[in-house]
Order: structure tokens, then C-alpha cells, then sequence
């Protein structure tokens, strides 16, 4: 578990000391299936691609448009792209520094994923695609840096475009969770969250 000094985090604990407790509802996949696409590249998403097509029906998500904040080397971009008829994956493709290293890897994620047709790459920052799109989405990913701060904003716009969002790193970094908790609070939708695989946060 990585937890960090962030002020936005902190200040984000104490405001949900004084509010109503945000139920966290376990999920367990009744089903886990291997998709059609798994890309042969690291991820700390292994596992996630294997419930998805449960998480879809019991969600009764719409799988026409998908939106993915945070492709890295395309791992859960390719698994989503199995099940959506269009993904688009958004990244600056430089990582950040929960990542440990500093590379652009725009060109190699770009030819790895120039197979799959129904994928579209942009390279952006969220903070500039937030700005700019106005559309719904079925589903949307958010993947990002781990602060309290940029999950919580991109997660907020996330979930006035879409009737699910999934977002990753719940187990791992307390601030990804926490702001999936102020984003289910202001919103109304429920939280449940997937405990393996990092954690997956999904807010309906
Ligand atoms: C944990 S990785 C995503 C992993 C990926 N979903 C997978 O399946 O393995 C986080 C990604 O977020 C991107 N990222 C970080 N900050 C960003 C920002 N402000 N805007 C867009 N992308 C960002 C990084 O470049 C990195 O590729």
C-alpha cells in the first residue's frame, strides 16, 4: 500500500470524519473468463480482464463507447477493446512518478496496438481532454498518477459521462479510494470494489 503526503488527501480524510460513511459493497465475480485479446506486456491490471464480461452484465453496461484514462503499454486498453465497439485510451505517454521511470513510449504503444482497429490513442493530458469533450461514454477507465487530486477530478468528470467507472489502484494507493469515495458521496452512485488484481473501484 502506498500512501503519501498530499494535502488534497488529508483534507479529503477529515471532511469524511464529519459525513455519512460511503458503503463499499465487495464485489465477487460470480464468472471469470480470459477475453479474447490479452496483450503479452506488464501490468499491475493482470486479472481485471478476466471479469470483465461479468462486470458488464451485472452492470448492464452498453458496450458502444469506451474511454480509458491511462493506457501505458495498451495491457487493459486491448482487454476493453475486446468487449467495446470503439476505445479510446488517452494518455501523455510519459508516465508519471508513481511510475518509477520517465520514458516516452507513444511510438512502440502505437505500433503495438495498430492491430486492433477499434482502438484510437490520443496523446493527451486529462486535464486538456476534460476540457474538450463533451461526450457520454458506456464505460470509462480511469488509470492515471495515483494522487488524491487528479483521480479525484478526473474521476468527477467521468462520472457525469458515463453510467459506470472503473478506476484502478483502490488497494494500493488509499488516495485513488478515498477519492472514489468523495466522487460516490457527491454522486449518489454506489461503490463496490473488486479487492484483487490492486484493486478495481466501480462506481455505478
Ligand atoms: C498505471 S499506468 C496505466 C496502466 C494501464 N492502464 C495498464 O493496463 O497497464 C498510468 C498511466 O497514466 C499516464 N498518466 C499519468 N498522468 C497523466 C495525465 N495527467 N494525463 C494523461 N495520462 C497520464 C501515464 O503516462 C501512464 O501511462
Amino acid at each position: 500500500m502506498k500512501l503519501e503526503w498530499e494535502y488534497a488527501y488529508w483534507q479529503a480524510v477529515l471532511h469524511g470524519l464529519t459525513k455519512p460513511k460511503v458503503p463499499v459493497i465487495e464485489y465477487i465475480p460470480e464468472k471469470r473468463r480470459l477475453p479474447e485479446r490479452v496483450l503479452q506486456v506488464g501490468s499491475a491490471w493482470k486479472g481485471i480482464e478476466s471479469i470483465l464480461s461479468d462486470l458488464i452484465e451485472k452492470f448492464e453496461v452498453k458496450t458502444d463507447r469506451c474511454l480509458e484514462f491511462g493506457v501505458d503499454y495498451g495491457y487493459s486498453t486491448v482487454a476493453l477493446s475486446s468487449f467495446f465497439d470503439n476505445v479510446v485510451g488517452v494518455d501523455t505517454f510519459v508516465g508519471d512518478k508513481h511510475m518509477g521511470s520517465i520514458r516516452d513510449i507513444y511510438a512502440d504503444t502505437r505500433d503495438r496496438l495498430s492491430t486492433f482497429k477499434n482502438i484510437e490513442l490520443k496523446r493527451n493530458d486529462y486535464r486538456d481532454w476534460i476540457l474538450n469533450d463533451q461526450s457520454t461514454y458506456d464505460l470509462i477507465h480511469v488509470d492515471i498518477i495515483h494522487t488524491y487530486s487528479d483521480t479525484y477530478t478526473c474521476g468527477r468528470w467521468s462520472a457525469h459521462r458515463s453510467k459506470c467507472v472503473i478506476f484502478h489502484d483502490t488497494q494500493s494507493f488509499p488516495a485513488v479510494k478515498a477519492a472514489v469515495t468523495a466522487i460516490a458521496r457527491e454522486t449518489g452512485k454506489s461503490f463496490h470494489e473488486f479487492k484483487e488484481s490492486n484493486g478495481l473501484g466501480i462506481l455505478v
